[in-house]
């Protein structure tokens, strides 16, 4: 009998890259921003990525979300291997498959917070009132369902960043990944966001977090740590300090009642 193409693409790996190199030149120098990263991620993962700045995490966060590709060495997304695809073909896999969180929100300044969440969907042609209920029951997912007409000067950081997620999740991405979400945010704020991550991972959400924090690090089921473009380690954070996320570990959030997927 033969096996479903559905159980198939089930069973690979959402994500995996094998000898990963990126160099970069400038002038005449030589810069292997990512130098030899093999790296698996399951469906329902939530890892958090840690390095001293410079050491490569926003290069592979870029290469993972199909913004660039690498000079050396096989990714394959949900077992696609990404050079053998186009620049329409990798547009399409990431406006599809990934929901991008950043630092600076990169919202429109001059679009409602509905807007911006709808944005994803106007790329891919969803009629406008669908559109319209998708973004809306997006951004009441993340605490903002009365902020909707608001327009990022309207809102706090937190609240942006939550937009920012809203938009991300709009589409119903296999693979969120977020690049230091809450490095422009004070440290409570920062907090409240990072719980917004436990949640939509307790709900079915696959995440990789770029973080400058160790207690979050340390909080996650597994951390990617990278130093000079290769990773020097790669398993469970420390016990020590892993109540700051109770949703990790057992205890859920009355507020995650369904995945978006
Ligand atoms: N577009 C680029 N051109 C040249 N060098 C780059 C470019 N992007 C990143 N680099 C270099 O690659 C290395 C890794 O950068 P990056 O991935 O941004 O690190 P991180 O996000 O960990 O701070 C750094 O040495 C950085 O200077
Ligand atoms: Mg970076």
């Amino acid at each position: 009998m033969e096996v479903p193409l559905v159980e198939v693409m089930a069973a690979l790996p959402l994500i995996e890259l094998k000898g990963v190199q990126r160099q970069y030149r400038m002038g005449g120098d030589t810069i292997l921003a990512l130098d030899g990263v093999s790296l698996r991620i399951e469906r329902g993962e939530f890892v958090a990525v840690v390095g001293a700045s410079g050491s490569g995490k926003s290069t592979l966060m870029n290469i993972i979300g199909c913004l660039d590709v690498p000079t050396a060495g096989t990714y394959a997304l949900q077992g696609k291997d990404v050079r053998t695809l186009d620049d329409d073909a990798l547009s399409t896999l990431r406006n599809r498959e990934i929901g991008f969180i950043f630092q600076n929100f990169q919202l429109l300044p001059r679009a409602s917070a509905l807007k911006n969440v709808e944005l994803p969907l106007v790329y891919r042609d969803v009629p406008v009132r669908e559109r319209r209920e998708l973004a809306r029951r997006a951004l009441e997912r993340v605490g903002l369902g009365q902020r909707t007409a608001h327009k990022p000067s309207e809102l706090s950081g937190g609240q942006r960043q939550r937009v920012s997620i809203a938009r991300a999740l709009v589409a119903a991405p296999s693979l969120l990944l977020a690049d230091e979400p809450t490095g422009n945010l004070d440290t409570a704020t920062g907090r409240e966001i990072l719980e917004l991550f436990y949640e939509l991972h307790a709900a079915g959400n696959t995440i990789l977090l770029v973080t400058h924090e160790p207690a979050i690090a340390a909080a996650c089921p597994r951390t990617v740590r990278l130093s000079d473009g290769r990773v020097t380690s790669d398993g469970p954070g420390s016990t020590a300090e892993r109540a700051v996320a109770p949703a990790l570990h057992g205890e859920s959030h009355a507020k995650v009642e369904e995945s978006v997927h």
